[in-house]
């Protein structure tokens, strides 16, 4: 009997295991269950003897990979994959998808209510101020950058995005005004939500020279990864700029300097949160079952993001 793994360090709601074990079992597999594991080697050990594996963001290393002498596909029920090793997975003939769109409207709704949050002093009694109005810049309108302008809209909020990868009209249709360059987006919005991907060409593209053109009073929404912010340039900013705040899902590594030095102008989810909810576990979650039944029983490769 095939056998597929549900490796979370952050465990998926119940309905969605209910869901994703439903999928699994119809199509006459076993589900083995590995939530909030603490040591690598319980991963390796779970892995050794699966055929399939649904992660979230849980490192899928080589080493992991290697466990793995019968897998034959990893699912990141999710949209970013930076948490896989694409290149040891295509070596050993892997295949590894994503479900792009399935929690993004989860990630949407988080970085509006950061933006409420602080646009309202973190509901502190003091007078704050409203997003009607206020320019937001999406920097990415992938599925994440186009339903947080969809929601932006009802607040009416001015809406304009820089993303190279995606068509204009695409973006129009969600009422975002394009620009050609990110310099030109920061230079106009004062909120700018970050939606993009971790990778070699992002990694610390977020630094000083954007953010010090962002008006005056700037917030910048991190719902992405901590990895795109160059943290030397956020310190920077933190300290030239007492207009700036910084929200974030994924905290920076140098957390611990903004909570001391500037309070009330940050926040910091505890737990990356963006996509935790039931909605979102649910439609990720069952998406990449589907996908594991699908690829094992007639090898269909959409969503695959290597080899
Ligand atoms: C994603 O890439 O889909 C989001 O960052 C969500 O990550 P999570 O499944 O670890 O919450």
């Amino acid at each position: 009997m095939r056998k597929v793994l549900i490796a979370t360090d952050k465990p998926f709601a119940k309905p969605a295991i209910e869901g994703i074990a439903e999928v699994i079992n119809d199509a006459g597999y076993e589900m083995v269950l590995l939530e909030n594991y603490k040591t690598t080697a319980e991963l390796l050990n779970a892995v050794a003897d699966v055929d399939a594996m649904i992660v979230r963001s849980d490192l899928v290393t080589q080493e992991v990979l290697s466990a793995g002498e019968k897998l034959k596909i990893v699912v990141r029920a999710g949209a970013g994959y930076d948490n896989i090793d694409l290149v040891s997975a295509s070596e050993k003939g892997v295949a590894v998808m994503n479900t792009p769109g399935q929690n993004s409207n989860a990630v949407a709704e988080l970085a509006m209510g950061l933006m409420v949050y602080t646009a309202r002093n973190q509901f502190n009694g003091t007078s704050g101020t409203e997003l009607r109005g206020k320019r937001l810049g999406l920097h990415a309108c992938g599925n994440i950058g186009r339903h947080i302008a969809r929601i932006a809209r009802g607040f009416q909020m001015e809406v304009y995005g820089f993303d190279p990868f995606v068509e204009k009209s695409a973006m129009e249709h969600e009422g975002i005004k394009c620009v050609d360059t990110a310099e030109e987006l920061f230079s106009i919005c004062r909120y700018i939500s970050l939606n993009i991907p971790a990778n070699k060409d992002t990694t610390k593209s977020i630094n000083y020279r954007l953010l010090e053109k962002m008006p005056k009073p700037a917030t910048l929404v991190n719902t992405a990864r901590k990895e795109i912010i160059d943290e030397d340039s956020l310190l920077r900013m933190f300290a030239d700029r007492p207009d700036f705040k910084y929200l974030t899902d994924i905290a920076p590594d140098c957390r611990e300097q903004i909570a001391e030095n500037y309070p009330g102008r940050y926040f910091f989810t505890p737990k990356k949160m963006g996509a935790q909810t039931a909605e979102a576990n649910i439609n990720a979650g069952i998406a990449a079952a589907r996908q594991i039944v699908g690829f094992l029983e007639k090898e269909i490769r959409t969503f695959q993001v290597n080899l």
